[in-house]
């Protein structure tokens, strides 16, 4: 008697597991949304509109949720904090012209690259860093948590300028403020936001030299598998039926 109360509660839970696998409630953290966490001071990916964020990982994002039958849901926190939260589950993914990078890997994973990033330098124009190996030894700002951060900050044996050169601000448009306040002698930021920034504040300009060439890709738990996979086929229908460059030539003029 007892054997067959055994196998019978066996089979019992057999049937809950697979039926929670097969759930549709287990795809996203809020049945029935997408929810995307990102940094929204980065134009042209992410940034405020009225109170409203939008951009090229936005609307991009705005598809990708069409096409799975999810209400998209942005939720807007400091850059640093959208990793762990991914991981944690508070957020379904992360896309905000992130780089993917080794570590970050370890981490998360990481959907198709879904478009290309180098760092660049911002200066003032009449500055005397006039090309990246000028920046050794002046105060650099960068975005905390970012990859212009890491390689900043790394040691000057490895190719950085050294965590004490290095000022981290919240978010790149607060690096460029300290910019402009000479707080920094240049900020190492994203080259499409850089543009941004630069042509919103007249009086600076970005060095020709390129730092670092960089993927970016949308992130995830890294339980998280079929998520990934689903984001993954509606980014190939995207990137096949020209979607995603129309958003990306809408935001970015071609030059
Ligand atoms: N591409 C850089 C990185 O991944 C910077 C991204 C910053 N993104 C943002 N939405 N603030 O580290």
């Amino acid at each position: 008697m007892k054997k067959i109360l055994a196998l019978l509660i066996a089979v019992v839970m057999i049937f809950a597991f697979a039926g929670c696998g097969k759930d549709d409630n287990s795809l996203t953290v809020t049945e029935g949304k997408l929810t995307m966490a990102t940094n929204a001071e980065f134009p042209p990916y992410e940034y405020y509109e009225g109170d409203k964020v939008i951009g090229i990982d936005a609307e991009v994002a705005a598809l990708i949720a069409e096409k799975l039958g999810l209400e998209l849901e942005i939720v807007d926190v400091a850059f640093d904090s959208i990793i762990p939260g991914v991981q944690q589950g508070k957020y379904d993914m992360g896309m905000a012209g992130m780089t993917v990078t080794n570590d970050r890997k370890e981490k998360v994973n990481f959907s198709d690259n879904y478009a290309k990033g180098v760092q660049v330098v911002i200066v003032k124009e009449d500055s005397a860093i006039k090309t990246v190996d000028d920046v050794a030894g002046k105060k650099v700002g960068v975005q905390q948590g970012t990859t212009g951060d890491i390689y900043a900050s790394d040691t000057v044996e490895n190719g950085g300028y050294g965590e004490e050169n290095v000022t981290k601000y919240e978010n790149g448009a607060l690096a460029v403020e300290g910019l402009k306040n000479s707080k920094v002698d240049c900020v190492i930021i994203d080259n499409e936001p850089a543009k941004a920034y630069v042509a919103a504040n007249p009086g600076l300009k970005i060095l020709d030299t390129e730092y670092a060439n960089e993927d970016y890709a949308i992130c995830f738990a890294k339980e998280n598998t079929e998520l990934q996979k689903k984001v993954n086929d509606a980014l190939k229908e995207l990137i096949a039926d020209g979607s995603l460059q129309r958003v990306v030539d809408k935001y970015i003029s071609a030059k």
